[in-house]
């Protein structure tokens, strides 16, 4: 299998060996410096309790979760938040976009926020909206993929090792 090999899937019921892939994901992006909700350091054990609760959001019907697999196991995810207001039916989140750093700059990344896309047609979503630390990977990424920047909020969270960073808005139109 080449290094760039990986298949995506949407997740309806993640197992326990799904979840501790998913752990590893999430403590390798935090470990890396990502500012993801978590300060270093990111326990396996709270990393697990974090997915243990998106997978019950996932049973509910609340969230999509999809994940990319490679030879070396579970290697990238993103969520989409479909339970929104109910004046705001065909808008989902886009949620923690994480590839591990085995596995990045191959364009997994931009196959993730595109099958992300598709599900979000799927569940009838036209409307994206999402968040990310501004001038970072993520935002190249986005506004590569055609995104629409919003503005800045600055000195919105912290880099798990400390420190304050800005945040960025994005929309994405799917009608169009
Ligand atoms: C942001 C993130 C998801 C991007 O994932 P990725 O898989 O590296 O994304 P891609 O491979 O699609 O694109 C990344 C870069 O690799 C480049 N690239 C893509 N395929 C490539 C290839 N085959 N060869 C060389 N470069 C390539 C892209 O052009 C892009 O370049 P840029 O950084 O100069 O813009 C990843 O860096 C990450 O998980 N970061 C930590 C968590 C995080 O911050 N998530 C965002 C929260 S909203």
């Amino acid at each position: 299998m080449s290094k760039t090999a990986w298949t995506l899937r949407r997740l309806h019921a993640p197992n326990g060996a799904e979840i501790d892939g998913l752990a590893g994901v999430l403590i390798d992006c935090v470990e890396g410096g990502a500012s993801v909700s978590f300060m270093q350091p990111l326990t396996r054990e709270r990393a697990v309790t974090f997915w243990r609760g998106v997978a019950q959001g996932v049973a509910a019907g609340e969230r999509a979760l999809l994940v990319a697999e490679d030879a070396q196991g579970l290697c990238g995810t993103v969520q989409l938040l479909l339970a929104q207001p109910e004046n705001q039916p065909h808008r989902a989140d886009v949620l923690k976009m994480l590839v591990h750093r085995w596995a990045r700059r191959q364009g997994l990344g931009a196959a993730l926020m595109r099958a992300a896309e598709t599900t979000a047609r799927e569940c009838g979503k036209t409307l994206l909206v999402l968040d990310t630390v501004t001038a970072a990977d993520g935002a190249r990424l986005y506004e590569r993929l055609g995104w629409v920047r919003v503005g800045d909020i600055p000195n919105y969270a912290f880099f798990p090792e400390g420190g304050l960073c800005g945040t960025t808005y994005y929309y994405r139109n799917l009608d169009v």
